[in-house]
């Protein structure tokens, strides 16, 4: 059996499922035995959605993990760290051996990336190359469950990467919103074209319903931000020009993104 570790699964089976059709990858952040890849992997499965390639990310390595305040050797920056560092290269490997024995032949690409978000963000901006008869570059996601780090940055991290790559009508669900503050994650998606399909427990799960101008900007301001020591003790960067949402009177700061706010605090 490949183990889950949180609750509300349903969000992400149901997310999983409500793709298809929608071009791209799926994807998932901090993978641990599994769990969460295995829900995926079913959930596009049971919706007929064959063919999928999916992306396994996590570093394991018994890398501090977020819970505390600590310098991360990484991104220099203050954080919360879980001292327990239990997501060792052992997991790894059992992880490994459990997801291809389950997927080994179902119709679905599973690929796995031992690497942290942000390294794989920095090496696969441009697309991932997947071999089948041929070598193609793949670039656009349908469904990406995040679930690595639980800081704002991370988080905000990530959505930034992928709602530059997300084909419209695909999904992102967010894990453990308890531990970072959801209500600005929300409005940040919510600005940005993405609606709220549920909150529950300790999952929310999101639509890209609306293409936006945001889409066209490099993903790099969350990076920049995690970058600069004084954004994470707390002050913010200089604020940029206001970006006109399409379609919409409302207008989004750059510079007042979740991702500015409160790092430090948390
Ligand atoms: C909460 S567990 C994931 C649980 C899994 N998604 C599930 O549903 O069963 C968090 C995982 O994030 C991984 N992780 C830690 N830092 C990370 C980073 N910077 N990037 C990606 N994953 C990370 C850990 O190694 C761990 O396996």
């Amino acid at each position: 059996m490949i183990e889950c570790d949180s609750s509300d699964y349903r969000l992400l089976s149901e997310a999983a499922a409500s793709v298809v059709g929608i071009p791209g990858m799926t994807c998932e952040i901090g993978v641990r035995k599994g769990g969460g890849t295995k829900c995926i992997i079913d959930g596009l499965l049971q919706a007929g959605d064959e063919g999928r390639t999916h992306l396994c990310i996590d570093p394991y390595g018994s890398l501090p993990f977020i819970h505390g305040v600590y310098v991360d050797p990484e991104r220099g920056v203050l954080h919360l760290q879980d001292p327990r560092g239990h997501y060792c290269n052992a997991m790894r490997c059992q992880c490994m051996i459990d997801l291809l024995t389950y997927a080994q032949n179902l119709p679905v690409n599973l690929l796995f990336f031992t690497l942290t978000d942000t390294q794989f963000f920095r090496l696969f901006a441009g697309g991932v190359p997947v071999y089948e008869r041929q070598e193609t570059t793949l670039g656009k996601y349908a469904l990406v469950h995040v679930d690595g780090e639980h800081s704002l940055g991370a988080v905000v991290g990530a959505i930034e990467f992928f709602h530059a790559r997300m084909s419209l009508g695909g999904a992102i669900v967010l894990d453990d919103i308890d531990r970072f503050d959801h209500e600005l994650v929300k409005k940040w998606l919510q600005f940005s074209g993405w609606q709220l399909i549920e909150e529950q427990g300790r999952k929310a799960s999101y639509r890209k319903v609306l293409a936006t101008p945001l889409d066209r900007l490099p993903p790099t301001t969350a990076f920049s931000v995690l970058d600069a020591p004084e954004t994470a003790l707390g002050r913010r960067p200089d604020p940029v020009p206001a970006i006109p949402l399409m379609g919409s009177d409302a207008t989004f700061v750059l510079g007042e993104r979740p991702g500015f706010v409160g790092e430090a605090g948390e």
